[in-house]
């Protein structure tokens, strides 16, 4: 029988990328989505994957979600958290609702979605928690202190989390994206990206979904088994840790 695979974000952006890679490399896939259930509703008729409705913000949200995927489809053996929001302002204007609703989704979003999942990952001694953070947690951006302090966060998450899952057969790994060619990169003030942003990638280009999806097949592979704790930046050369 083929794994399960649990996609945070995953109906639409780099998610669903991530959602049709998994699949399309056999895995059993289920995505999860906030609030688009329209988007959601297209996405599972085109690519067949059932998407389900909850805030990775709320605990006890992700974990009857979970228990629902798991009764529905089987023991969630790769959870890719994927789920992300910007709320990008200038930190003299930030508020402190900007704040939380970053920190909540970004950060807090992690720990909500793994803590439902780590045991039993750690009865069946395999597991694949793959973190999606940015290239902002690592280099900082301005406008995005709340997200780039959410986003490395979830390197320090995953980077602990690593050294306890490694002798269990759980590997944690994150991926750092630069800027990819997605809605939310999109909805920067078309200025800054073609002024500011772009020339800022060597290779000249946004990136590409699939381009990430195929990290976290990497990454969610046997072959990944002695990779755990690490972070895979794919940037186009903007930045280099
Ligand atoms: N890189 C370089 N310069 C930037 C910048 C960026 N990402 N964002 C803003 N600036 C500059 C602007 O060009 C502007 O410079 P000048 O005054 O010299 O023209 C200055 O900062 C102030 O910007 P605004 O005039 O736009 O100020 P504002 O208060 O109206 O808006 C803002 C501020 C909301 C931060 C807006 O500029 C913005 O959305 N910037 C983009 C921030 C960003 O990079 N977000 C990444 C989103 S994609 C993502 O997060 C995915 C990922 O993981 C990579």
């Amino acid at each position: 029988m083929s794994r399960v695979a649990l996609v945070t974000g995953g109906s639409r952006g780099i998610g669903a990328a991530i959602s049709i890679a998994l699949k399309g490399a056999g895995y059993r896939v289920a995505a999860t989505y906030a609030g688009n259930e329209e988007r959601a509703q297209a996405f599972t008729e085109v690519t067949g994957i059932p998407a389900y409705q909850w805030d990775v913000s709320d605990y006890a949200a992700c974990a009857s979600g979970i228990a629902r995927v798991e009764a529905e489809i089987g023991p969630i053996e790769i959870l890719v958290n994927n789920a992300g929001i910007t709320r990008d302002a200038m930190f003299h204007k930030m508020t402190p609702e900007q704040w939380s609703s970053v920190i909540d989704t970004n950060l807090t979003g992690l720990f909500n979605m793994t803590h439902p999942v780590w045991c039993g990952m750690r009865d069946r001694n395999f597991g694949r928690v793959i973190n999606i953070s940015s290239i902002n947690a690592q280099k900082g951006q301005m406008g995005q202190v709340n997200y780039s302090a959410s986003k490395a966060g979830d390197l320090g998450f995953t980077k602990a989390l690593a050294q306890e899952g490694a002798a269990k057969g759980i590997t944690v790994n994150a991926i750092c994206p630069g800027y990819i060619g997605t809605e939310m990169v999109r909805a920067i003030p078309e200025k800054v990206l073609t002024e500011r942003i772009i020339p800022q990638i060597p290779v000249g280009r946004l990136g590409e979904p699939e381009e990430i999806a195929r990290c976290v097949l990497f990454l969610a592979s046997d072959d990944a088994s002695f990779i755990t704790g690490s972070t895979l930046s794919a940037n186009g050369g903007q930045f280099f840790v």
